[in-house]
């Protein structure tokens, strides 16, 4: 018997010792005993980080919705899969069975099939939360199409550049979404997005907001007609394991956001393992990702890993702060939830409205709370850990990334110690090193470093989609036979692991991951901007929050600097969305640069964390009195 479900300390380390002592071996009997297979794999695991390639069950015969709808319709098909929880609280809550699940994914993979989607096609998919995400995620993979979901909130320019990346042939959306008490014109913004997208052939709207939309002729259709014709059934492809399953997009340092691509067997085997180990879920419990399906974590976490364990999994398409801040805690008691996993920007978000909205709801069904994204810091882990908590539940502080497809270190519940503010031990299976400079791995305890890892895992992304030499150069070049994080580690005195942050260009705020380079790119489109440079900067809700220096071109008359800034905004929000958008903007008359020309962020960033006296090594800058006039615009500003 495998261990599937860890239930002590004891157990944890001795899985442990056997998932590294022989990997293969490991996933192998994981693999065999808790899934259903077509055909039995050859070789369980070939690997060269080298070239990189990584291959996992090969040879082996699957369909991963098989496995996360299908083989529990015997034993479970009334029992309810999605639980969704709409924007506005009065209406009413959909509950899904998994006999319903079924007949909806089936449905919805003859629809795509009958407009000329076969395996192998990419479906970009920008949909609100609602159940058409999830069905949609898994019609596809029903039929082998390779799915692409882009969060909802991003911008007509972001959607496009990704829609024409992965050569999308359709796009699934709506005629609108509900955010608070807001409504959004997604529909509108497909629209826009489409005119630089060629390769697109046709769009399926769902009907969400009731709002007057256009239709392209020959384009464009309702979703609803067609599923109401289409057939209940609809095979399952049989798929390779190491075939595409989805690409998602994540933000790089420079350049192109990464389209990460996820295959098959490997990325069911171990969401499924994660999923049940680390929530440490039980047949009739409620389990509640606060995530967007349009992120990694709703794709391993909402949809893959809780389904194919048969798990009862809610989807809520609104937001913590409507209609007001206790509406999670009131969803929490009306569905009883047993597990409740979010990120800690959400956390600080609903601490700073105080203890009396979590007093007002009875949140004693909880039995482990998650954390994902960001490094949670130790105020928003005690809030969380006291009043939603109320010290008897867990934390599990989980780090991972998109490019690892599920969690990496985490605590597994009720068995590893917590302690506020470390992610604690790898999961079973993962082998973490701390580099040096020198790339030398750093041995020991009481030690940071870079953090690395050391031998493949069954969900890693295999490649970026399109660009396998940027894939190598990104997580396989920097250490010689490791993947590279991009984030820096300490490991404590017993061995716990604490996440840092970054150690690259990407910014992480409100647990979303933001690339400097492409809003860089934005703010330089504005014609009076002549250059400019974005860090991050601690910021108590948002963890990071966006401070952009900026220098003007030198046109002899004077700018506005407030229509700038407003300006500078809005284009950041038509290319990238919202998300990007600058806390803070400072017009300076030049940016600190090396001899060679490279803007010095790393003073940026101390000087903007108001760390002034902690600028390092200035002695390679080019003109040290930008610095100075710099520390002078921020210290006046704070
Ligand atoms: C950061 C999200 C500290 C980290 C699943 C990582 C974290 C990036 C944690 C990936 C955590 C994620 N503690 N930092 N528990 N979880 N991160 O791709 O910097 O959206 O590299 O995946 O988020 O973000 P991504």
């Amino acid at each position: 018997m495998s261990n599937y479900h860890i239930k002590n300390f004891e157990e944890y380390f001795q899985v442990y010792r056997k998932s590294v002592r022989n990997p293969a071996s490991f996933w192998e009997e994981v693999a065999e005993e808790h899934f259903t297979w077509q055909k039995r794999w050859d070789n369980v695991l070939s690997w060269d980080f080298t070239k990189p390639e990584i291959k996992w069950f090969e040879g082996a015969k699957l369909n991963i919705t098989e496995n996360c709808i299908d083989r529990h319709l015997w034993s479970k098909g009334d029992k309810t899969a999605i639980l969704f929880e709409p924007n506005d609280p009065n209406e009413p809550a959909e509950k899904i069975t998994y006999r319903e699940l079924h007949t909806r994914v089936c449905k919805f993979a003859n629809v795509l099939k009958s407009r000329g989607i076969k395996k192998g096609d990419r479906v970009c998919i920008y949909l609100p939360m609602i159940p058409e995400l999830a069905v949609s995620v898994l019609a596809c993979a029903r039929i082998g199409a390779v799915h692409s979901v882009v969060f909802a909130g991003f911008s007509s320019t972001a959607l496009s550049t990704r829609i024409v990346d992965c050569d999308a042939k359709m796009v699934l959306t709506s005629d609108g979404s509900y955010r608070g008490s807001k409504t959004i014109d997604l529909k509108g913004i497909v629209d826009e997005a489409l005119e630089d997208c060629p390769g697109v052939e046709s769009v399926l709207v769902a009907k969400r907001i009731d709002s007057e939309i256009n239709m392209k002729e020959g384009r464009d259709e309702w979703l609803q007609p067609l599923l109401d014709e289409a057939d209940s059934e609809c095979e399952i492809e049989i798929m390779d394991a190491e075939d595409p399953l989805f690409i998602l997009y994540t933000s790089g340092s420079t350049g192109m956001p990464k389209g990460m691509l996820h295959t098959t067997a490997g990325y069911m085997v171990y969401t499924a393992y994660t999923f049940k180990n680390v929530f440490q879920y039980r047949e009739d419990d409620i389990y509640w990702c606060t995530a967007d399906i349009g992120w990694i974590t709703g794709h391993s976490y909402i949809v893959y890993g809780p389904l194919a364990n048969g798990a009862t999994t809610v989807m809520f398409e609104g937001v913590p702060s409507y209609p007001d801040f206790g509406r999670f805690w009131e969803i929490v008691e009306k569905h009883k939830i047993n597990q409740f996993y979010t990120a800690p920007t959400a956390v600080r978000a609903l601490a700073k409205h105080g203890t009396e909205l979590v007093e007002k709801y009875d949140l004693s069904s909880l039995k482990v709370l998650g954390s994902v994204g960001e490094p949670i810091n130790e105020e928003a882990w005690h809030w969380y850990n006291d009043n939603v908590g109320k010290k008897k539940c867990p934390i599990v502080d989980t780090w991972w990334q998109t490019e690892t497809g599920g969690i990496m270190i985490t605590p597994i519940p009720f068995s590893t110690p917590t302690k506020p503010t470390y992610a604690t031990l790898p999961f079973i299976g993962i082998q973490p090193a701390l580099m040096d400079e020198n790339g030398e791995e750093i041995h020991g305890n009481q030690v940071d470093g870079r953090l690395c890892i050391k031998h493949p895992w069954p969900s890693m992304a295999r490649t970026i989609w399109g660009n396998h030499q940027r894939y190598k150069d990104t997580y396989f070049s920097a250490y010689e036979n490791k993947y590279f994080t991009g984030d820096g580690a300490l490991r404590d005195e017993v061995g716990y692991y604490r996440i840092t942050g970054r150690v690259d260009d990407v910014i992480i705020v409100s647990g979303h991951n933001l690339g400097t380079a492409p809003i860089e790119d934005a703010i330089n489109e504005h014609n009076a901007v002549a250059e400019s440079a974005i860090v991050g900067f601690p910021h108590d809700v948002k963890g990071n929050a966006l401070c952009g220096y900026i220098t003007l071109k030198d046109t002899g008359e004077s700018r506005d600097h407030t229509n700038v800034s407003k300006e500078v905004n809005q284009l950041i929000t038509d290319r990238i969305g919202p998300i990007a958008k600058l806390d803070k903007i400072y017009f300076v008359s030049g940016l600190p640069k090396t001899r060679s020309g490279k803007i010095m962020r790393r003073i940026l960033r101390k000087i903007s964390a108001h760390e002034y006296n902690q600028l390092g090594d200035t002695s390679t800058l080019l003109d040290p009195t930008v610095v100075d006039e710099i520390k002078e615009l921020v210290k006046a500003d704070a």
